[in-house]
């Protein structure tokens, strides 16, 4: 990364480095912009900030996987980039302008982004640029708004600026990671609890089916929208409902004649989804990794069948990678349609999983998968200069 930037910034005073990770989501599928629970965790790989300060009101951005920098005045921030081929300056573009709008002084910026992750495969690319984006502008520039304050701001900056309007889930995830950690999250309250994780014990993998998730944004606002109709519907005959993880199994099924067939399914996943988180994270209080896998895999099917977020190829891979031993359970992770799916498994299992994948998915589909294996990860942090992966 070092020598990307100072061939397009050429400055070498005052430059800071800041990381923050992608996440996976081991239970509680689209359950955050309903209310609900999710049980995600940070993970060992996501995205790097290089950032020197500057004095003439501009912003700069580059990064190691776009030829094109992007420039503009700090003042005319107020709306996205037209540009659908360099859309991902929007992510940090949106998160300037929000710090700015809270009144963060940005006397102008050099901003270098790289990293490790699989860009919208599912693991939460987009969250993390926009957390290392707060973290660092709002660090480099001596301000100490909170971890709380800054995850906000970057679910308001997707949901406003870039126009995607997920939940609070990949946000607080990279934002509140802890290593070897569950977070468990309670998407109405926002209290927080973490669950041990033990990397000596289990090990998540990750495999990237490759099939491009397409048309993601439109499929998942439909998936908001139709929630929001079973919630206004709802919520009108049951007045104690005031998101849809309020409702009850037995409420529903009472109730199920007044939505649609499509309605009817995205709840009934919302409902029965709350069921196996509640009941997965007191397995895994328990350390039954065995239990807390077979959530997963229950997770898959309602994800698949009731939220209709599945595709061929991530079933497939749920299919396969529960049938290898040492593998307690696997899920489509993210909002689906593609992209990844992952599997809690236990730690030493590693070789085969891969071979066997990969060896499968490819048979079966001409194609070679990716498999990668993460550990729980921390937040966001400064790291030192010396310690920036090299160019990609
Ligand atoms: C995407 C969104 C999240 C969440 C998941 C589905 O990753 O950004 O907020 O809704 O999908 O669980």
């Amino acid at each position: 990364m070092t020598t990307r930037w100072h061939e397009g910034f050429g400055t070498t005073a005052g430059i800071r480095c800041f990381f923050a990770s992608g996440r996976v989501n081991l239970l509680g599928a689209h359950l955050d912009y309903n209310g609900g629970y999710v049980l995600p965790c940070a993970i060992d790989r996501g995205t790097y900030l290089m950032i020197a300060l500057r004095t003439d009101g501009r912003v700069r951005l580059a990064s190691l996987n776009d030829d094109h920098p992007h420039e503009s005045p700090l003042e005319e921030l107020d709306h996205p980039a037209d540009d659908a081929d360099h859309a991902w300056v929007n992510y940090p573009l949106g998160v300037i302008h929000f710090l700015q709008e809270r009144g963060l002084e940005v006397s102008g910026i050099d901003i270098l982004i790289g990293g490790d992750l699989p860009i919208g495969a599912g693991l939460s690319s987009s969250a993390s640029l926009e957390l290392v984006t707060a973290y660092g502008v709002t660090r480099a520039f001596g301000d100490e708004t909170s971890l709380e304050d800054l995850v906000d701001l970057c679910r308001h900056a997707e949901n406003e600026f870039v126009g995607v309007h997920c939940g609070i889930m990949d946000q607080y995830a990279s934002g509140f990671g802890k290593r070897d950690h569950l977070l468990f999250l309670d998407c109405k309250t926002l209290e927080r609890q973490y669950i041990p994780f033990p990397g000596d014990r289990v090990i998540l993998a990750v495999t990237d089916s490759r099939k491009k998730r397409e048309l993601v944004d439109g499929r998942f606002n439909e998936r908001v929208a139709q929630c929001r109709e079973a919630l206004h519907i709802l919520s009108r005959r049951l007045p104690h409902v005031s998101v849809l993880r309020d409702v009850a199994r037995d409420e529903l099924e009472a109730h199920r004649d007044a939505l649609s067939l499509p309605v009817y399914k995205r709840a009934r996943h919302v409902v029965t989804e709350c069921e196996r988180i509640l009941h997965g994270v007191e397995v895994a209080k328990a350390l039954d990794f065995v239990s807390l896998g077979a959530m997963l895999t229950k997770s898959h099917e309602s994800s698949r069948d009731d939220y209709e977020v599945s595709c061929e190829e991530l079933d497939f891979l749920v299919d396969q990678s529960t049938t290898l031993q040492g593998v307690h359970g696997s899920r489509l992770t993210g909002a689906g349609f593609g992209g990844c799916v992952v599997s809690v498994m236990d730690t030493g299992t590693e070789g085969t999983f891969r071979h066997e994948i990969e060896r499968r998915y490819t048979a079966r589909f001409g194609i070679e998968p990716t498999v990668q294996f993460f550990h729980a990860w921390g937040g966001p942090q400064e790291i030192d200069l010396a310690r920036v992966p090299g160019d990609a």
